[in-house]
């Protein structure tokens, strides 16, 4: 069911975060077989690399909530490829619990994955995607634009990623650059397997049929796969999608429509 033509991203450098894990190396599955020069990222190195040579990838492990790795790995991409096309920011971290039990830890290392790291990378890619005309997408969530109880700090990062999205594709519309946001509802993806896991209280499926629970389709309520963002995100990257920039896209089954 790709829906792709073989050859779109034909010698276009894309730098894929978060590719270790679910969307991110979807991502990368996608895109290699449509022609993609890809850099994959993750601070897990282990899969990363073992993903990595099954495509024909370069690997880089990195932490992403330092702003220096960041940068050394943006200096590794252009000096590995010469340029870049495409840069997906598919890292990221779910924390749940009380607001009122809340560390400035939590908050920490929410944010510094979450929107920081998708700021500055952005912020050192400019350059090379202002010579290429390229494309930024960035993986929000629903939780970026409705609240998610108990979620607090992660709607605050999503919600920061929305807006900086925006400002962004304003900032570079003149240069050609165009940069969206995707807000995916739940994901059949390692992040959901641990938030059931870790918040569910000893019962996941409960945690799974309680947020299935919200979704206006009722009994035929479903997760989203991995690859089905990725395609999405592909298509937002891709040259087919020129006229749209700064835009907050909603792939989340009409969850956050209204009520
Ligand atoms: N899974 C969901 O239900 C869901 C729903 C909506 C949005 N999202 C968002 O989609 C994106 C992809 O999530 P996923 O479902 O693929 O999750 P995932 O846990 O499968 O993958 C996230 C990856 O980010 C990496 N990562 C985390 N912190 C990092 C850091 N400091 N430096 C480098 N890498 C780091 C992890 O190692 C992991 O491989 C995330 O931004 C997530 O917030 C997920």
């Amino acid at each position: 069911m790709n829906p792709f033509a073989p050859g779109l991203f034909t010698d276009r450098v894309v730098l894929i975060t978060g590719a270790a894990g679910g969307v991110g190396g979807a991502l990368a599955e996608v895109l290699a077989p449509l022609g993609a020069r890809l850099v994959l990222t993750d601070r897990d190195g282990h899969v990363l690399h073992q993903r990595a040579q099954a495509l024909g990838a370069s690997a880089y492990a990195a932490d992403l909530s330092e702003v220096a790795q960041i940068e050394r790995l943006i200096a590794h991409t252009l000096q590995t490829h010469g340029r870049l096309d495409g840069l997906a920011h598919c890292a990221g971290i779910w924390v749940e619990g009380p607001s009122e039990e809340a560390t400035e830890a939590d908050w920490q290392r929410c944010i510094d994955v979450n929107l920081k790291a998708a700021f500055f990378l952005c912020s050192r890619t400019i350059p090379a995607l202002k010579t290429t005309r390229g494309a930024i997408v960035t993986i929000s969530s629903d939780a970026g634009v409705v609240g998610n109880a108990g979620a607090a700090i992660y709607c605050a990062s999503k919600g920061g990623v929305g807006v900086m999205t925006k400002a962004l594709a304003r900032e570079l519309a003149p240069a050609g650059v165009r940069v969206n946001a995707l807000c995916p509802s739940d994901i059949l993806s390692p992040m959901l397997q641990f938030q059931a896991e870790r918040y569910g209280a000893g019962d996941p499926q409960a945690y799974f049929q309680r947020l299935l629970a919200h979704y206006p389709q009722a009994e035929s309520a479903r997760f989203l796969r991995p690859e089905e963002v990725a395609w999405h995100a592909a298509w937002l990257l891709s040259p087919a999608c020129e006229g749209v920039t700064g835009t907050n896209a909603m792939l989340d089954f009409g969850l956050s429509a209204g009520y």
